[in-house]
């Protein structure tokens, strides 16, 4: 058998056992939130494709069928740039509207890499780093902490709980596919960009009517009436045409999140969770030395973290023993009111809370 061949009935058997064990482990707290879902795992759920070429034993993402190109141009406010919907999604070269808002890009942030079937960094995170909830949000960390976790993907210490994300396993194989040297240009990139305020929380019995695209945005449907929330957060972009048509990296977000969310996270931070979280990732969370900065990102982004540290999939023995003590509604409760504080960057222009 040639190493492709075995590498495809790895990953075959692999998620037959993932699989099944992963749906049995499910039960009634799991976030799917989260992940981008809106029902809990099922026989029918899509699980993460193989990657096309069966040749790596990490999984892809949802590659979308191709949409036609209508050539219909859309704009921005405060750019003259203007871009198709598929000029936006470019794989290998997504739309930069405003190039005055970072450095300049290196190539492989720009492009990514065909060759290797390494999409453009700035196609899930944007040429700001800002990213999206779906995916990450690499500005504001270290060069440091950035080359750590491309490590743990590649090494396979980093994947998520949830069979049905996908995106997190393409994250591995691109890292995998990353030389060192392009791992450092790479982070010292990101690292250079500050991350912006860009999250608006409301505490509500209700939010509005979503559906999740396949690699787990939420928008929200036109002129749907309001949903019961329940004990969930739905997080959706503040402009969602523009996200959705143009992956505006200067669209901001709205986290819907249950009453009392704030208060109870923040007394969870503050060290009500068995350790105060300042101890290690700095006075105002904004990271200390290589402890990341863990404010200012999606709460559906620090949900996942958290929840994957707890299933173990994403490994960190530092994080385990505090995850360990803490429920996943007590995670729902962090993740927002961390996701309500300012990391730093500027962009105060949005009310942090309502
Ligand atoms: C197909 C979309 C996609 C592309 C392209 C992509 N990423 Fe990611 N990235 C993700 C997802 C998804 C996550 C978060 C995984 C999760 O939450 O489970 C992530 C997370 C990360 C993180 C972790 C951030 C943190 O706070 O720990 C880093 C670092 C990162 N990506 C770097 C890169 C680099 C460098 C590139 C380009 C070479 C890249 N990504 C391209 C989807 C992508
Ligand atoms: C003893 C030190 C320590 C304490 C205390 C601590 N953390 Fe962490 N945290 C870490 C380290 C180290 C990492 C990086 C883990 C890795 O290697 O992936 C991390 C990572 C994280 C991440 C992932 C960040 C990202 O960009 O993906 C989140 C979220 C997080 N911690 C939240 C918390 C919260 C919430 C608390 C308090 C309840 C807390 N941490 C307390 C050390 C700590």
């Amino acid at each position: 058998m040639d190493n492709k061949l075995i590498y495809a009935c790895v990953s075959v058997i692999g998620s037959m056992i993932l699989g099944s064990a992963a749906f049995a482990q499910h039960g009634p707290d799991w976030p799917d939130w989260a992940y981008g879902q809106l029902e809990p795992l099922g026989p029918d759920s899509r699980t993460a494709p193989p990657c096309p070429d069966g040749s790596r034993p990490i999984d892809c993402a949802y590659q979308g069928n191709p949409v036609p190109d209508d050539g219909i141009k859309h704009s921005l406010p405060d750019t003259d740039r203007t871009f198709t919907r598929n000029e936006a999604y470019a794989n290998f070269g997504p739309a930069d509207w405003y190039p005055g808002d970072h450095p300049q890009m290196p190539d492989i942030v720009a492009h990514g890499k065909e060759s290797a079937g390494v999409r453009a960094c700035a196609l899930c995170h944007y040429p700001n780093g800002q990213g999206k909830m779906e995916n990450g949000h690499v500005a504001g960390l270290t060069e440091g902490y950035f080359l750590q976790q491309l490590e743990a993907f590649a090494a396979g210490n980093r994947r998520s709980a949830d069979i049905r994300k996908a995106n997190t396993n393409e994250m591995a194989m691109i890292a995998a596919s990353l030389s060192d040297a392009e791992r450092r240009e790479i982070a010292a990139y990101y690292s250079s960009i500050p991350l912006r305020k860009m999250i608006r929380v409301v505490e509500s019995d209700q939010a509005p009517q979503v559906r999740t695209t396949t690699n787990g945005l939420m928008l929200p449907v036109e002129g749907a009436p309001p949903m019961e929330l329940g004990m969930r957060v739905i997080e959706v972009p503040e402009n969602p045409d523009r996200t959705e048509m143009s992956r505006d990296p200067r669209d901001t977000w709205v986290t819907y999140a249950p009453v009392g969310s704030l208060a109870a996270g923040e007394a969870l931070v503050a060290g009500g969770g068995g350790i105060a979280c300042g101890a290690c990732h700095g006075p105002e969370l904004r990271g200390l030395g290589d402890f990341p900065s863990i404010v200012g990102r999606t709460a559906s982004y620090t949900m996942r973290q958290l929840w994957d540290f707890k299933q173990g999939t994403r490994q960190s023995a530092v994080m385990a023993p505090i995850v360990a003590a803490l429920s996943a509604e007590d995670m729902m409760y962090i993740s927002v009111y961390l996701a309500s504080l300012d990391p730093g960057g500027g962009g105060a222009e949005i009310e942090g809370v309502e």
